[in-house]
């Protein structure tokens, strides 16, 4: 099939062509991201209006740099929740226009059913992603969620735990904040932790002693706070000297965290194949290269598996596309059931049972 997936869930307008829920044609996203550093984060009415603005641009772009006409598509999907809103109904109303005018059928994604398909996303056609094999562990750790799942196929699976406070990324986020770092703080405490000591501040393990699968980044989160009150009040260590080496032993900390949890739940299944990796979080490269060691040593035949490029760990349109092929093929007709557009949606509506 030739899905055209549309995603507007947060700050971004993407428009992007998957062909056979693997082969990326073109992903256009238009960010905002410059533009909500300066002010430490998303402003919604903002974002909306900018969508607006950026929405017929983006599928223009999109439709020529796949070089197709919108008759050989075989469907539409876009984001139906969760999101922001007025960000969502940019999206969705453009996909539903334009369903009606070009006469195709509409596919509603939840936004972590796009994440969970994004492994399989390759714009490499004589590099096709190898076939995966279910059961797969995935964790898909964003600036929204962070939860573990255990796949048994593209659409189905159960959740094995969630976050009990903030997500991964909002760790980092709000890390950064207190570091006095950009935002997205992901890719800026990375950055700044290039040249640190991961060790050279001890953080706590969350949850080391609680037996679920969940996690909690907030304990991490107020001990680098108190950190770095106490540095200010130290009359030896000059705070700014150590930024790098604070970022480096925080980014550590967050990923021992997420590691333990998917080493455990590997422990528990063992009829698991592979772990995924995705989600904005899943581009930092000291977790991939960490996750890998753990894995490498404790369960040698379990591939490791992450999107093959970093446009697709943060959010785009081709995992909308991608996991609107996914669902037609698993579930066939009921896919293009009518939906409603909405800011919450439950997560269990990700994937079905
Ligand atoms: O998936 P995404 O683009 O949007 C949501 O659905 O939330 O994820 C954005 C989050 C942000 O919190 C950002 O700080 C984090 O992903 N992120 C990273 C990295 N790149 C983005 N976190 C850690 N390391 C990175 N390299
Ligand atoms: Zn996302």
């Amino acid at each position: 099939m030739l899905i055209l997936g549309i995603e507007t869930s947060c700050d971004e307008t993407a428009a992007a062509i998957v062909k056979d829920g693997t082969q990326v044609l073109s992903c256009v996203i238009s960010s905002q991201r410059d533009r909500f550093a300066q002010s430490g984060g998303v402003i919604p009415e903002d974002a909306a209006r900018q969508q607006v603005l950026c929405m017929l641009p983006v599928l223009h772009a999109c439709l020529t740099e796949a070089n197709i006409t919108p008759n050989t598509l075989d469907a539409i999907a876009v984001t139906k929740g969760p999101g922001l809103l007025g960000s969502l109904l940019v999206g969705t109303t453009t996909a539903r226009v334009l369903a009606t005018l070009w006469k195709k059928p509409l596919i509603g994604v939840h936004h972590t059913l796009g994440h969970l398909s994004s492994t399989w996303l390759s714009d490499d056609s004589r590099l096709p992603i190898p076939d995966s094999q279910f059961p797969i562990l995935t964790l898909s750790a964003s600036g929204g969620h962070t939860d573990l799942w255990h796949r048994t196929s593209h659409t189905k699976g159960t959740l094995l735990g969630s976050t009990r406070d903030d997500a991964a990324g909002e760790a980092f986020d709000k890390g950064a904040s207190l570091l006095g770092l950009p935002y997205p703080g992901g890719p800026s405490i990375a950055k700044a932790a290039e040249s640190g000591d991961p060790h050279a501040y001890n953080f706590p393990l969350p949850l080391h002693n609680d037996p679920s699968l969940d996690f909690s980044f907030s304990g991490l989160k107020t001990s680098l706070r108190y950190l770095l009150r106490d540095l200010d009040q130290s009359q030896i260590i000059n705070r700014k000297s150590q930024i790098v080496h604070i970022a480096c032993s925080y980014q550590h900390a967050l990923c021992a965290h997420l590691i333990d949890r998917i080493l455990r739940a590997l422990h528990r299944h063992p009829e698991i194949h592979e772990v995924h990796l995705v989600g904005g979080v899943s581009a930092n490269t000291y977790l991939r290269t960490t996750l890998q060691s753990a894995i490498t040593a404790q369960y040698p035949n379990i591939v490791l598996r992450h999107p093959s490029k970093i446009i697709y760990c943060t959010d785009n349109a081709a995992m909308i596309a991608a996991a609107g092929e996914f669902l037609v093929r698993e579930h066939g007709e009921k896919t293009y059931e009518s939906f409603e557009t909405t800011a919450s949606l439950p997560l269990a509506m990700a994937v079905a049972n």
